[in-house]
């Protein structure tokens, strides 16, 4: 029964956020809460030899001005399980990146701490930085793994199947380090209640996440800590992780004895929440004359800390795309005077699709055979990397449906060949693809007397529409239109739901809310079943179906409603829990998402400037629980795709590591005008495999192929290759 799911229903919280009533959690009101303010270094490496807070702690309003010379002593800021990150918060003197927390200043007011913050008077023992990842200037560094399982992969014999080819691509690409901007930027409000009771208001992707951490940092039995983040506006990964700043709100509103809030500033997102690395990644393709793979080779180098691990595991996506027996892949970090990087949408598929796609671009150009064409020759039927089965692939169809709907076979293939008066025209295409994860999740429905449902689990809405789907899930799993169903998420008091990260939140947390529900129903069917009064009495309970909040028995005849069972039982409400764990057939599949991405751009000769004029992608994943929130996901990830292919760039000073580019104004992330219209398929696809609602996940994939879209069709119209991200005017007019 499928009444809601799939649906393009708006967005059930858009009318919250548009007119200004969703609480986004920094903006939380509490009474008598501070503000906390981050001092942060100005320089990259080395130590503090000093810092003087006196002026400070006598500037107007100053509760407390925190350094690492009266900061409380936190535990396990040093290290990173659960993929947290390393926090500086204030432990020691060591300063390891460019605008690393040095001070907290507490006060009655913003501006009160704004002023104290500017008397903090730092002295600093530097040391000499080296932020770029030139070959030279760093020796590799060999991680001990991967977010996606094993540095390096060695299927067949490479070097005998290179040797043997008769077309070949070797070439570097480099893809620069960026920031995440959500318009959101991260904030928190801390509210300890007595010395061992703390409540969170937290603008995360993971509340659960930020409980273990919080709990961990101050020593406290983590029911003890309860955080909170009904709304939060844009995550895109930096919020996956508690960073410094959390820790340090919760530390602030400790030490003043009061409630604090603690916002981070545009400039601060820059290096307090991560970035996406920069990458070097050599390919090497060897072919047949036509075309067919017989030797495939990914080395990939990411930057990272110092003092932290973090891995882009751009080859991810290399190891199993296409056919071909002799696959070898490797992952390497050279380590800078940085901050450590961390997940940005599609971590590893997004860096690492401009690379592969871009190289299978020239591959078809060398082997002279049409991109699309290229893709179909090499088409994986099962996985090349674990030689599993895939659980479900319906690329050729996103192939057929993509290409028609942009009228790819009308395309010329000469390099040149198309214009629009003075404008040179190209067109490109790729290959999108992003892993179908599953992490365990839990849901509690409650069915109430008065004919609504409540679902409850702690996940969360980054904006992509959990609160939605999630109600949609519940009502067809229920028999009750969508708006008798309320969605309560983001707070730890909620059954444990996973980060709302990697894709996985509908994969995840669906599967959970549907069992919970179906639980739920089975319950309000028992009670009616075994009630005399019911005109459902003595049915067997599989007789039973539900549709508009009516139970009913076979043929129609017998029919009540959820509220009339309850009532009469005397119950305010029947309640399914259900936890959900990954499918134990998972593992004999191999589960990925899978689309197609074709751009058509323009490229002015004379000035080197590139505009995206038109973009269709056809994604296949699983099944699409609203389609309206769906296409906007990943018509996001296209967005994003133009920012990467043509914008975004975060520079550093190479002589102090500062970062340059500390706001909008210079960090260029798309625009309206940026943005041509861009159509969506979305190809139906049934997965049985994955989950029990079938659903493969749409945040990133949309995302993945599109820049190495865009960078194709620049080489279609210019007979340029850029293989150097972002592509900007001068790398065209040199
Ligand atoms: Mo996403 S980068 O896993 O939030």
């Amino acid at each position: 029964m499928s009444d809601e799911v799939g649906r393009p229903l708006d967005r059930v919280d858009g009318a919250l956020k548009v007119t200004g009533r969703a609480p986004y959690a920094p903006e939380t009101r509490v009474a008598n809460a501070a503000r906390a303010l981050i001092v942060s270094s100005t320089v990259s490496a080395g130590r503090l030899a000093d810092i003087d807070t006196r002026e400070a702690e006598r500037a107007p309003g100053v509760l407390a001005v925190l350094t690492h010379k009266n900061a409380p002593k936190l535990k396990g800021a040093d290290s990173h399980s659960r993929g947290d990150r390393v926090l500086q918060v204030l432990q020691d003197d060591a300063l390891v990146y460019n605008d690393q927390p040095i001070a907290v200043v507490v006060a009655d007011t913003l501006e009160h701490a704004q002023r104290a913050g500017e008397l903090v008077r730092p002295r600093y023992e530097r040391r000499a930085v080296n932020v770029v990842m030139a070959r030279e200037s760093t020796a590799p560094v060999k991680p001990d793994k991967t977010a996606r399982g094993p540095t390096d992969t060695d299927h067949g014999d490479f070097d005998a199947a290179w040797a043997a080819a008769a077309v070949r691509v070797d070439a570097t690409y480099t893809t620069p380090a960026e920031n995440h901007n959500p318009m959101e930027p991260h904030g928190t409000v801390a509210v300890w209640q007595g010395q061992d009771r703390v409540t969170v208001y937290d603008s995360t992707q993971g509340v659960f996440r930020v409980r273990a951490r919080i709990a961990e940092l101050f020593d406290l039995k983590p029911e003890n800590v309860r955080v909170i983040s009904l709304f939060i506006g844009g995550g895109f990964g930096c919020k996956g992780s508690p960073w410094s700043h959390v820790a340090l709100a919760v530390m602030a509103a400790q030490v003043v004895g009061r409630p604090v809030r603690l916002t981070l500033t545009r400039q601060q997102m820059f290096s307090l929440v991560g970035h996406r690395p920069a990458t070097r990644q050599h390919l090497m393709l060897g072919a047949e004359r036509h075309g067919k793979l017989l030797a495939v080779r990914h080395d990939v180098e990411s930057a990272t800390s110092r003092f932290d691990q973090f891995v882009e595991p751009s080859a991810s996506q290399t190891r199993m795309l296409y056919a071909c027996p002799n696959i070898r892949t490797s992952h390497r970090l050279r380590r800078l005077d940085i901050p450590t990087p961390t997940f940005m949408r599609a971590p590893g598929e997004a860096s690492g699709t401009f690379a592969l796609e871009s190289a299978m671009d020239e591959l078809a150009y060398a082997a002279a055979v049409d991109p699309l064409e290229l893709r179909l020759r090499n088409y994986a039927e099962t996985d090349p990397d674990t030689g599993r089965p895939f659980s479900s692939k319906s690329l050729r169809q996103c192939y057929q449906a993509g290409a028609q709907r942009f009228g790819w076979s009308r395309r010329k293939s000469q390099v040149g060949a198309m214009r629009d008066g003075r404008l040179l025209v190209g067109w490109g295409m790729a290959t999108a693809t992003y892993p179908a994860g599953q992490s365990e999740a839990k849901a509690t429905v409650r069915l109430r007397a008065d004919g609504t449902a409540v679902v409850q689990t702690g996940s969360q809405d980054i904006g992509t529409g959990t609160y939605t789907i999630l109600g949609q899930v519940a009502a067809d799993a229920l028999g009750l239109p969508v708006d008798r169903v309320r969605v309560e998420i983001g707070d730890t008091k909620l059954p444990e739901a996973p980060l709302s990260a990697g894709s996985r939140t509908a994969s995840s947390v669906s599967p959970a809310v549907k069992g919970a529900a179906e639980a739920a129903r089975a319950a309000a069917i028992a009670l009616a079943v075994a009630d005399r009064r019911s005109p459902l009495y003595g049915l067997a309970s599989g007789q039973i179906a539900v549709a508009g909040g009516q139970l009913r028995g076979p043929g129609g005849g017998h029919q009540e409603t959820y509220a009339a069972v309850l009532s009469r039982a005397r119950k305010d409400e029947v309640v399914g829990q259900f936890d959900s764990k990954e499918k134990p057939d998972r593992k004999d599949y191999a589960i990925h998402s899978f689309g197609a991405q074709f751009a058509e751009v323009t490229v002015d000769p004379d000035l080197g400037q590139v505009r995206v004029r038109r973009f269709v992608g056809a994604f296949a994943t699983g099944k699409v629980l609203n389609s309206k929130t769906g296409r906007s996901q990943l018509m996001g990830g296209i967005v994003w795709g133009i920012g990467m292919a043509l914008l975004e760039r975060t520079e550093r000073d190479a002589r102090t590591g500062r970062v340059v580019t500390r706001d909008l104004a210079d960090y260029h992330v798309p625009v309206n005008l940026d943005v041509p219209p861009i159509e969506i398929v979305m190809i139906d696809e049934a997965d049985a495999h994955v989950n029990d609602v079938g659903a493969k996940g749409m945040g990133e994939i949309g995302n993945t192929g599109s820049h190495a879209a865009i960078a194709n069709a620049v080489y279609h119209a210019t007979g340029r290759r850029i293989r150097d991200l972002p592509i900007t005017p001068d790398k065209l007019l040199l």
